[in-house]
């Protein structure tokens, strides 16, 4: 079947499509249908069914006989050590774990909060949650104590799981005060905290409250899989919003497994046996379902890889680990590739090493660009696959099927809508706009499974951030259109999102940071294009009556503001001081503009703009800092 048949089935019987998916997963119990719509627009999928994430990731391997394979290899440039830990080993340091957890009474639907970086505990400790039905909350390690108290307080871990620290280039990421911070920041306080102690790092326990890794695991009885139900929480995972408190995106149980198992082989055309792997961080959705659950349902070896694209020790890092651990699918940000590519515009590097194992590169997070893909594809000699997905989605809206079918890739667009997701571009009024037009991109729901089905005790913000502005449809928040071939291209965010490094972060968090300086009097944040993370915020900020400070002094304490409150993820460097925003006179702050002056491209002077005399002023504060040539 081509790809054509396998879409259409999709739509037209999703019953069908669906359940036929749902026998390649391990079921204690199967579900009497796919499709649970009684709650609708709120779907679910495969609800009554019983199951076990863990199962199917690590032990329903060992049982057929796959023990032996490596199931994860930990390659560490920034620690100088490589190990492998075959589905055997895994399965009883993860049963050790989950025992562990449930002698401290972590219990299903419990939650417990992972802080940790790329080592391969982080995949045991969600594997060790999902064992026992427990709802983990991975938080990346580059965000500030406050974002990982505000985490702590909306989804109220009976238990956080953190290392002493990790490793970025240059120096150790103290994670322990970080911890201990949040937890003080909290108001809501975890039961126990678990702590891997690194050698680089060794922290100090707080009696009674923290355990060591190895001692609390001693002794106890390894847990077995606890069967939950099909919409079961396999995880929390929290996205950056228009505003300041982070979106916390509930993955169901079933779909997860039904769908990434579909994707491994028909998105990213790997077999059971051969090794994947995707550079990204535990932390993000690429990296539950593409480090940890994706391969490993599907039976496939995945590489933790802790190290940078470049300086960990150069740039031909990445095709070392492909041609040492015989990678054959890649999956990166394209922001990776622009850093090897500055570094090393040649690809000299490349001749150390025989990447001939590798029959693609996937690429994700942010928008591709034709030079970074055309770059990649001269050097690397594999077709560059673009796929678009998100945090909600938790697998690939529109991308290549490689196993089903490789479509001819069109540069700059990430192909085609996958299976169950019926795309489609809207104008205002959410009517279906013509090829060729922009819109905003919807999707009819029901959306696949694997898919959110709400937000953690947040229906009704689920509701109001996808659901409300075009009824029927789930609304990404990307905007773009569809050629007349049914290729999507994706163009912009509708909201005040933007994208740093792969890394998507709200600019509405920023200001309210920016905000609480007791100097601001009033702020905003705007996303200008850079050259190798494609986004960097900008801040402006207006400074309170009578305050006379040098401005070089405030914008720094902005900077570190930023950098204490959210984290150095947001790469938050920039900030100028100017007397006032250029607004609409209702008000409204001209964002857009403001991008636009700082890409040094033409804009249209709007009508409703209160004083133009600003616009002026904006371009010569960013002048200053080196935009708006
Ligand atoms: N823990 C603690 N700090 C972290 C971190 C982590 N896990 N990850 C990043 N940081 C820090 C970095 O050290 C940096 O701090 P600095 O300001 O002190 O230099 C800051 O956060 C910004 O990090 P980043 O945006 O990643 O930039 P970088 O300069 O470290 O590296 C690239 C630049 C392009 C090489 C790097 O961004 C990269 O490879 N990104 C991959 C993107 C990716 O995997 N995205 C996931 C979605 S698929
Ligand atoms: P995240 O939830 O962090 O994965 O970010 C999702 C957002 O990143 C999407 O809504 C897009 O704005 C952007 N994005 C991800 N992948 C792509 C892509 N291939 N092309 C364009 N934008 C992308």
């Amino acid at each position: 079947m081509g790809y054509n048949e396998v879409y259409d089935r999709s739509i037209a019987d999703p019953e069908g499509f669906w359940l036929d998916e749902a026998d390649k997963i391990d079921w204690v119990q199967k579900p009497s249908k796919a499709l649970f719509d009684d709650n609708a627009p709120i779907y679910e999928w495969f609800s009554d069914g019983l199951v076990n994430t863990c199962w199917n990731a690590v032990d329903r391997h060992v049982e057929a006989g796959h023990g032996a394979q490596a199931a994860i290899i930990h390659d560490s440039p920034v620690t100088g050590t490589k190990h492998r830990i075959s589905y055997a080993q895994l399965r009883s340091r993860v049963a050790r774990l989950a025992g562990a957890l449930r002698a401290k009474g972590v219990d299903k639907g419990d939650r417990v909060i992972i802080y940790m970086p790329m080592v391969p505990e982080a995949l045991e400790a969600m594997l060790a949650c999902a064992r026992i039905g427990a709802v983990h909350s991975v938080v990346f390690g580059g965000f500030a104590a406050h974002e990982l108290a505000v985490r702590i307080d909306d989804c109220t871990p009976k238990a956080i799981i953190a290392a002493s620290g990790g490793i970025e280039p240059g120096r150790v990421v103290h994670y322990k005060p970080l911890l201990d911070g949040a937890i003080e920041q909290a108001a809501h306080k975890p039961d126990f905290c678990v702590i891997f102690q690194r050698e680089e790092e060794v922290a100090k326990l707080i009696e009674g409250r923290d355990y060591d890794w190895h001692a609390f695991q001693y002794g106890v009885e390894p847990a077995e899989c606890v069967p939950v139900e099909g919409n079961h929480p396999a995880y929390i995972l929290y996205t950056s919003g228009t505003t300041g408190a982070p979106k916390g995106v509930v993955r169901p149980t079933g779909g997860h497994l039904v769908a990434l198992n579909w994707t491994m082989k028909n998105i990213y055309n790997v077999d059971p046996g051969e090794v994947f792997w995707a550079a990204s961080d535990v932390g993000w959705v690429v990296g539950h379902s593409y480090i940890c659950y994706g391969p490993l349902i599907h039976g496939n070896t995945t590489i933790v890889f802790e190290g940078k694209p470049v300086g960990t020790p150069d740039a031909g890092t990445f095709w070392r680990v492909i041609s040492e651990h015989k990678v054959k699918s890649f999956f990166t940000a394209p922001t990776a590739l622009r850093a090897i590519k500055r570094d090393d515009p040649e690809a000299r590097e490349l001749q150390n090493y025989d990447i001939s194992c590798l029959r693609a590169l996937y690429l994700a997070g942010e928008r591709a660009d034709p030079d970074t893909i055309n770059w990649a594809a001269d050097k690397m000699g594999v077709p560059v696959y673009d796929h678009w997905w998100q945090t909600e989605t938790g697998w690939t809206i529109a991308g290549n099927p490689a196993g089903v079918e490789a479509l001819s890739v069109k540069v700059g667009s990430p192909t085609v809508a996958m299976p169950g997701y019926d795309v489609q571009i809207l104008d205002e009024g959410g009517h279906e706009v013509p090829a060729g037009t922009l819109g905003a991109i919807a999707v009819k729901l029901p959306l696949p499974p694997g898919t959110l089905p709400t937000l953690w005790n947040a229906e009704d913000r689920y509701r109001k951030s996808y659901l409300t502005t075009f009824p029927g449809y789930y609304e990404t928040g990307d905007a773009g259109m569809k050629d007349e071939d049914g290729y999507l291209w994706i163009m912009a965010r509708t909201d005040d999102v933007i994208n740093v490094a792969g890394h998507r972060l709200s600019t509405g968090a920023m200001e309210e940071v920016l905000a609480s300086h007791p100097d601001v009097a009033e702020c905003a944040v705007i996303g200008v294009s850079d050259t190798l993370k494609g986004q960097a915020p900008v801040g402006f900020v207006c400074l309170t009556k009578g305050v006379n400070r040098p401005h070089a002094e405030v914008t720094a304490e902005c900077v570190k503001l930023v950098r204490d409150q959210i984290g150095p993820v947001a790469a938050f460097k920039l900030a100028v001081v100017v007397d006032r925003l250029p607004k609409t006179r209702s008000g409204k702050i001209l964002r857009a503009i403001m991008v636009k002056i700082a890409d040094s491209q033409d804009y249209k002077m709007p009508a409703t703009i209160d004083d133009p005399a600003i616009l002026d002023e904006v371009k010569e504060a960013l002048q200053g800092i080196g935009l708006a040539k």
